[in-house]
């Protein structure tokens, strides 16, 4: 069924030096999968180390006794199993998978779920099909020809699982460029080409993150058909689709451009409840004038807290909440006092018409505004005058 697989492979001297004559380690990231182990481990002796060599690396955060399982049904494995339990689990099942790659033995490694739902018989092909391809990762696909979801349980889920892989794709189509499921939880990928230190997994989409952030250079697919779970039921909550949020715009406002973008259609949405502040304060009678000022701070509050959610979730650690709002309401007000001096001065000293030079002013203050939040509110204070 698979492709052949040989002992020497001259194609990958040119590119990788190997440990060893080309193996496997399968890394399973665990959490209280007590009876999925037996299962999982004879699937994998049965199909994987007759056709490549393999290591099986549990990354296991449970509260049950899943690593004493494990330890148990090792005993009958022709190949190494270790496992490694975090107390701590940080990055959740991301987080995991990351620290099993860190821990392999070979240059490939397989990521594959403890639920028996990631056949291990296509193992050793997602392995050959990544030399063979001379690629840095090998994404078992439900969405290609061969591959379906038969085990994913409920319209629910099937529509929530297209709509989140539609809205991934929209969002990285360069970077996910060739990958039909970058949701997937199967792959092969090769240790040289993870940086490790680069990542900063969150939650379930781990082959995500490595996606956008590593970008291997070559990537391939293999169509896989995704099982009925053996044991058991899934970990996702809907705290992990918050999180999955949460990584996805943490991904995409990885670079400035898209900083700026996201914290300008968040400054757009804001003159929502501006507009809607001034409008019911002038119907109950109030002077436009104060008004507007006290308007905008119904604007300013809002787009607070979106950016502080959204935008620099990560970043809002270096100062206390108090400073971080006395901050940000200070430079978007000094932004709008701002504003009115410089058309002034762009229309007096350079002669500018009132329509463009108010265009420029906003465009300047806007651009101003955000290199002060970053700089001003969310960047780490600095220890050292270096710099
Ligand atoms: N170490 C660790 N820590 N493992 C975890 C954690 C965690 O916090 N959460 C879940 N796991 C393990 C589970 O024990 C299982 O072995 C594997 O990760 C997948 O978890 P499931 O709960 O079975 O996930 P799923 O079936 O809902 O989702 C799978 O399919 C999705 C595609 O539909 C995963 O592969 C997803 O990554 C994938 O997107
Ligand atoms: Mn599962």
């Amino acid at each position: 069924m698979s492709q052949e697989h040989t002992a020497p492979v001259p194609e990958l001297t040119e590119t990788e030096v190997l440990p060893e004559p080309a193996a496997v380690t399968i890394v399973v990231p665990t959490f209280n999968e007590s009876e999925n182990i037996r299962e999982l481990l004879h699937q994998i002796t049965e199909s994987v180390p007759a056709r490549l060599p393999c290591e099986v690396v549990f990354v296991d955060d449970s509260t049950d006794d899943t690593p004493a399982v494990i330890d148990e049904a090792a005993k009958d494995c022709p190949f190494p199993v270790t496992v490694l339990h975090r107390d701590e689990p940080v990055g959740g099942l991301g987080g995991a998978v990351v620290e099993g790659i860190r821990a392999a033995g070979s240059d490939w490694v397989v990521v594959m779920d403890g639920d028996c739902q990631h056949p291990p018989s296509l193992v050793p092909e997602l392995v050959a099909t990544g030399e063979h391809a001379g690629a840095g990762l090998v994404v078992a696909s439900r969405y290609i020809k061969g591959g379906s979801r038969a085990g994913l349980a409920g319209g629910y889920r099937i529509a929530v699982s297209r709509a989140a892989t539609w809205l991934t794709k929209s969002l990285f189509p360069r970077r996910l460029h060739g990958i039909s499921d970058p949701m997937s939880g199967f792959f092969a990928v090769r240790r040289s080409s993870v940086t490790a230190d680069e990542l900063k997994p969150l939650g379930y989409k781990i082959l995500l993150e490595l996606a956008v952030r590593d970008r291997p250079r070559t990537v391939t697919e293999v169509p896989f058909v995704f099982q009925e779970r053996y044991a058991g039921e899934s970990k996702s909550t809907a705290q992990e689709g918050r999180r999955f949020l949460r990584h996805l715009a943490g991904l995409r406002t990885a670079d400035p451009l898209s900083r700026m973008v996201l914290f300008g259609l968040i400054g757009l949405t804001g003159f929502v409840p501006n507009l809607a502040a001034l409008w019911a304060m002038t119907e109950a009678g109030l002077h436009y004038l104060p008004a507007e000022i006290v308007a905008n701070q119904f604007g300013v509050a809002w787009n607070f807290l979106l950016i502080e959610k959204f935008l620099f979730r990560d970043r809002r650690r270096h100062r206390h909440w108090a400073d971080r709002t006395a901050r940000f309401a200070l430079l978007a007000n000094a932004d709008l006092v701002l504003r009115i001096p410089l058309i002034a001065l762009l229309v007096s000293h350079f002669g500018l018409a009132v329509l463009p030079a108010t265009a420029l002013a906003l465009v300047i203050t806007f651009v101003l505004r955000f290199v002060g939040t970053e700089a001003l509110v969310y960047l780490p204070r600095r220890k050292s005058r270096t710099a």
